[in-house]
């Protein structure tokens, strides 16, 4: 049994007490995930995950998949998100991008900044996307968490 947890603290952020509002925007956190899986080539039905990223992963196959592909692995014009969101600069250019919006040289890339479910939930959708990006998470769609 492989448990991973991670909790990359930002390295601007100071010493953040340990559970200030982890999925707050102002916290100053990178969110955490909980995966644990049986083994790094399983697949994601058959890890448990925390409700966050799961979460994640539903709000990301609703708003977000369309365009950037199934598993966040691209498709078309948008590209993969798995390479870009790491570390506390991909967080906070997620935030900025999905805030404002972004024209560049892939494509357009759509303001949520209207969508209250998408903003809502953004730590949630990074908690997924980088629980995937770190290879944490397989491809596939995760089972819910037990209560
Ligand atoms: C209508 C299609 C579309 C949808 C839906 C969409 N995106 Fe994008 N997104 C794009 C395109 C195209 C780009 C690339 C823009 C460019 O740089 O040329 C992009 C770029 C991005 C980037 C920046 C990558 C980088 O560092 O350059 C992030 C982060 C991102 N999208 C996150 C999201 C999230 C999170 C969602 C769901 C809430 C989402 N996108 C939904 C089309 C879309």
């Amino acid at each position: 049994m492989r448990v991973i947890v991670v909790a990359l603290a930002l390295v601007s952020g100071g010493a953040n007490a340990a559970g200030t509002d982890p999925a707050g925007m102002t916290s100053g956190e990178v969110p955490r995930y909980e995966v644990s899986c049986p083994s790094a080539a399983t697949a994601a039905e058959r890890c448990e995950i925390d409700a966050g990223t799961y979460a994640g992963w539903a709000f990301y196959s609703r708003y977000c998949e369309s365009c950037h592909g199934r598993d966040a692995a691209g498709r078309g014009a948008a590209p993969g998100l798995l390479d870009r969101v790491l570390g506390e600069g991909g967080y906070h250019r997620m935030h900025f991008v999905v805030a404002n919006g972004h024209e560049g040289v892939d494509g357009i890339m759509p303001s949520w900044a209207h969508q209250r479910a998408v903003v809502e939930h953004l730590d949630n959708i990074y908690r997924y996307l980088s629980a995937r990006a770190n290879g944490d998470l397989p491809a596939g769609n995760p089972r819910p968490p037990e209560e």
